[in-house]
């Protein structure tokens, strides 16, 4: 790992495993790193990046004026798929935040993420941006096989791509608004609202499962090349993602048949990828009903289909 921490540390980009997709990270200090991470995703540069730190102490590095229930939900939840949006301090630059007063902060939990976070902080590292490792608009990749899919023509000779397997969440952290007196979910994810009222005791803004927009999320995004079609009887020649309670039609392209809501989110964006590979023209999926983690798929299917 000190390898990779290295090559941070001179300025090259490093794609990571984290639990929930593949991070594509730059040193969170390095301006002309991070902007290199931007013209590899072809991503506009007013989109903030998540800075990435080893332990809980990093939140001090990169925040102020943190709030209590802030620090009640990194004391619960991290390592993990949540990201604190919280008031940036000084460390935290322009290029990171895009140009943003606040900074989203997260704690990974993957081993390879954390043994690269900790090399970096010996060496002298202060934390890791890092966006999903796909290309702007893209689905996230949960694979080392699919950073590579999407990036392998933008990265340069000495970027690094670790593998760390499958990711086992498989959709992006809950991002959390940390800025006013209680907390605003800004993207669902695997931290749910449940979970950060009872870490906190405090309710949760804005977090009825509604898709709720985060700065440039506007668009459609984690988007494969075939037209995601949802809630519809797939016909023959169609893909289709549902539960495996859901038969499959005469001729219809079965892509994934998870047994739970978690292993739906795991499998989800791999089934469209594989939608691509298979040169599929339409996917359809059958969204699950309920809380918990189906609100971050449906979240991410309304994206998708946009
Ligand atoms: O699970 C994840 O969060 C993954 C892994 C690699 O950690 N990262 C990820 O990063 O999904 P990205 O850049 O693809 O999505 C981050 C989202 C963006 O929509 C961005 O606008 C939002 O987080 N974001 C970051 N900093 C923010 C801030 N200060 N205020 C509001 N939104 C912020
Ligand atoms: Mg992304």
């Amino acid at each position: 790992m000190g390898d990779a921490a290295g090559e941070l540390l001179t300025g090259g980009l490093v794609a990571f495993p984290t639990e929930t997709v593949y991070g594509l990270g730059a040193d969170a200090c390095n301006a002309a790193s991070v902007a290199r991470i931007y013209s590899v995703k072809g991503r506009p540069a007013d989109h903030p990046l998540i800075v990435h730190v080893a332990s809980m102490d990093g939140l001090g590095d990169w925040a102020r004026d943190v709030p209590a229930y802030a620090i009640a939900l990194a004391r619960a939840h991290w390592p993990g798929p949540m990201t604190l949006v919280v008031h940036r301090s000084d460390l935290a630059g322009d290029f990171v935040t895009g140009g943003q007063d606040t900074v989203g902060v997260r704690v990974p939990n993957h081993p390879v993420a954390l043994g690269l976070l900790e090399a970096f902080v010996r060496a002298g590292g202060k934390g890791v941006a890092a966006p999903s490792a796909n290309r702007f608009g893209n689905v996230s990749p949960t694979t080392a096989q699919a950073v590579s899919d999407e990036l392998s023509d933008y990265l340069g000779m000495s970027d690094v791509i670790l593998d760390g397997g499958a990711c086992a969440v498989g959709v992006e952290s809950t991002i959390i608004d940390c800025t006013g007196d209680v907390p605003k979910i800004l993207r669902p994810g695997a931290i749910t609202e449940e979970m950060i009222e009872h870490s906190t005791g405090l309710d949760v803004l804005d977090s009825d499962g509604v898709s709720i927009r985060v700065s440039g999320s506007l668009e459609s995004h984690y988007s494969p090349m075939a037209k995601v079609v949802l809630d519809q009887p797939p016909v023959a020649g169609q893909g289709f993602i549902a539960l495996a309670d859901l038969a499959t039609g005469e001729g219809v392209v079965r892509l994934a048949a998870p047994k739970t809501n978690e292993e739906f989110a795991r499998v989800l964006y791999s089934a469209l990828r594989a939608a691509d590979e298979q040169g599929l023209d339409t996917v359809v999926v059958a969204q699950p009903a309920g809380n918990g983690i189906a609100i971050a798929i449906r979240d991410r299917l309304a994206r998708a289909a946009r």
